[in-house]
């Protein structure tokens, strides 16, 4: 048996978990910061990373309490090194690097979002590679080839907006509350999917990368009026709000959707994962249940409360990592980009 500490401070959310041989969650604990940004409508940097540093100490204590167990039958530690808010990533890391240090047990860096491609295999009985792994969060959103946990390769990403964000600026432009994806989630679901016309962005033939920011803009000016930034929300009775999330969703999982079997097809796979905070959308959930039914490929949902983020994942893969040797050094740095 291996147990693993895991911890994220990528982004808004500090989080910490204990789990064991890669699937055995033994805590999962998030502090999130969302009340901290909701007035910004939008993560900020500094804040994030001042909250981090508020309550990660904290957060490893209650994970021990919460997982029965002490830093004694810890194997090794894995945390989030890339990418993110450089800010907070170095909360997370230099705190990682100092317990690693301190209590003499091997450290392990994880990339975020192959965290999220391969967090699908937390709750399934094999691990299900190779597969297709859409990962849809705030910041990216990503076509990946799994082989293997450590081998984990690129296809297409998105060129400019992410699927996330895209959905907390929509929210935004409908004054709706922050972090936008779950409230227009939920606000879809009572409206009608073909009430507005919005365009669903395909790039060129055979493309695997997206590009949300055209679909954005034409909410914009639906709610606003044509080249217009501001004003016209007033118009809007609570169904047109709930028609034009409904019609919002619904565009950005068709192309979710369709990109991703594409993928699939391409690379002659014929197992699926998705992860990430937007894959707890469940138009998204539905939609590619029923595309991957259609052609009779598996797919693993990533369980919602390992899609938006969370340190079990980190563990999780850090568990992965540890196994195929590869463990970082105490010279392990935070870096923001991907790369
Ligand atoms: O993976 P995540 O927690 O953080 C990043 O790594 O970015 O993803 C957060 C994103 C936010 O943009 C949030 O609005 C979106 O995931 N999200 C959703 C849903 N739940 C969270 N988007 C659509 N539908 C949801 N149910
Ligand atoms: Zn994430």
């Amino acid at each position: 048996m291996t147990r693993i500490l895991g911890i994220e401070t990528s982004c808004d959310e500090t989080a910490v978990a204990i789990v064991d041989n890669g699937h055995t969650v033994l805590a999962n604990l998030i502090a999130t910061q969302h009340e901290l940004h909701r007035r910004y409508a939008g993560v900020v940097p500094e804040i994030a990373a001042r909250a981090h540093i508020e309550c990660l100490d904290l957060l490893v204590r209650e994970a021990f309490v919460a997982a029965n167990c002490t830093h004694d039958s810890i194997d090794a530690i894995a945390v989030t090194s890339h990418p993110g808010l450089i800010g907070s990533l170095l909360v997370g890391v230099t705190a990682a690097k100092t317990l690693a240090w301190a209590w003499g047990k091997p450290l392990v860096g994880v990339n975020h979002i192959e965290a999220h491609a391969t967090s699908a295999a937390i709750d399934a009985p094999e691990p299900p590679w190779p597969a297709i792994a859409l990962v849809v969060s705030g910041g990216h959103t990503s076509l990946y080839r799994v082989n293997d946990f450590h081998d984990v390769q690129l296809l297409g990403g998105t060129i400019d907006d992410a699927a996330g964000e895209a959905f907390d600026k929509v929210a935004n432009i409908l004054k709706l509350g922050y972090p936008g994806g779950p409230i227009v989630d939920q606000r879809a679901a009572t409206g009608r999917a073909d009430a507005v016309a919005l365009p669903r962005t395909m790039l060129a033939h055979g493309s695997l990368d997206f590009s949300f920011s055209g679909l954005k803009t034409a909410v914009m000016y639906h709610v606003h009026g044509p080249g217009k930034t501001s004003g016209g929300l007033e118009r809007l009775s609570p169904s047109d709000i709930d028609d034009i999330c409904a019609s919002f969703n619904a565009a950005v999982v068709d192309v979710l959707v369709r990109k991703t079997m594409l993928a699939a097809g391409a690379a002659k796979l014929r197992a699926v994962v998705i992860g990430g905070g937007v894959a707890a959308n469940r138009l998204l959930r539905e939609r590619m249940g029923e595309a991957c039914a259609a052609r009779k490929y598996t797919l693993h949902m990533t369980a919602s409360a390992y899609c938006t983020d969370n340190a079990a994942m980190i563990a999780a893969l850090g568990y992965h990592l540890l196994t195929a040797g590869r463990v970082s050094d105490l010279s392990l740095d935070a870096r923001a980009s991907l790369a």
